[in-house]
């Protein structure tokens, strides 16, 4: 099964690029743009990656994405994940990243897009993994300051096709972003949202009721019969990540995790990483930690790919021709 597992054609659709900063990298950064993080060496950083939810990682995420500053930073990034995808067989990837986060530091939109477009183009190059880019919005923010992200972000639309909404969830529902959603879709966005992580499922309603063609997390959704059955017919697709579930505490153990329930019932489930630097992996960690949970079988570890591929934001003629991949392998 590891080899199965290993060798898999995989699409990641739930990716946050700040999240994928190695505390190597991070360490690096904080030396070079002299920007002071609170953490001296290695163990320490490592030391702080034990969260009691999404707050607590939220905070460490933070503080991490700060020494990101001069575009190259953002090329080394996205470069060091898009390395990772070729080992673990990712064969497209949709990425978040959040503009906010940087913007706000003075850190100019187009040294942040400018890095990691250039980093993905050479993926596409020299790797042959096809990428797109979503842009979250931070929900701790007010509506007001997302708009003004979303206004500098309308001369990246060649480069950004959706936007999305992340950061802490209890107590900042969808509905919040009501005006943002729909100003972006008239700008011709797509649109997704982290829903139902750790807020009740009536944020996934939220969410869809907005526009949203597909819900990151969406863990709660199990709570509504109805919900789960609309999730269903619609085939709405939930980009799951159980790593990050059980690092914050989101899932008490992985043997408890629903995804493996909710693909049985047919639903468009698909696996993830999340932060992979922060929770203990990658796309195959992930696979991996969902087979030695659950058990599922190979077909069922093949569907989440190919759920993976019918939720991409890729034009018909892309997705026939990854599928093919799945065929050769
Ligand atoms: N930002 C980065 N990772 C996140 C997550 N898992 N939930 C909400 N916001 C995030
Ligand atoms: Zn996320």
């Amino acid at each position: 099964m590891k080899q199965f597992i290993e060798t898999l054609p995989k699409i990641e659709l739930h990716l946050h690029i700040e999240g994928t900063l190695e505390p190597e990298m991070m360490l690096h950064l904080s030396q070079k743009n002299q920007i002071p993080i609170p953490y001296q060496n290695l163990e320490e950083i490592k030391r702080a990656y034990r969260f009691q939810n999404l707050q607590s990682f939220l905070d460490v995420y933070y503080a991490g994405a700060s020494v990101l500053c001069e575009q190259e930073d953002f090329f080394d990034l996205t470069w060091a994940y898009m390395l990772q995808c070729k080992e673990n067989h990712v064969i497209h990837s949709e990425i978040f990243f959040d503009p906010q986060t940087h913007i706000m530091r003075g850190i100019p939109i187009s040294r942040v897009v400018g890095g990691i477009t250039q980093a993905l183009k050479k993926a596409k190059e020299e790797l042959g993994i096809s990428s797109v880019l979503i842009a979250c919005i931070l929900r701790h923010l007010t509506q007001e300051e997302g708009i003004k992200a979303l206004e500098e972000l309308i001369p990246y639309k060649k480069d950004i096709v959706a936007i999305g909404l992340d950061s802490s969830e209890i107590g900042n529902p969808p509905s919040k972003f009501r005006e943002l959603f729909a100003r972006a879709k008239e700008e011709g966005f797509l649109l997704v949202a982290h829903a139902g992580e750790e807020a009740d499922y009536t944020y996934i309603q939220e969410a869809l009721e907005l526009g949203a063609s597909r819900i990151d997390h969406g863990v709660q959704c199990d709570k509504s019969e109805e919900l789960v059955e609309f999730l269903k017919i619609h085939r709405i697709p939930l980009t799951m990540c159980p790593l990050s579930n059980y690092a914050l505490k989101v899932t008490p153990d992985l043997t408890k995790h629903n995804l493996l329930e909710l693909l049985r019932k047919g639903l468009c489930v698909t696996i993830n990483s999340d932060d992979p630097a922060y929770f203990g992996g990658y796309m195959n960690t992930n696979f991996e930690a969902v087979y030695e949970a659950l058990h599922p079988t190979k077909e069922e570890m093949r569907q989440f790919s190919l759920n993976a591929l019918e939720a991409s934001f890729l034009s018909y003629e892309e997705k026939e021709e990854l599928k093919r991949k799945f065929f050769e392998a």
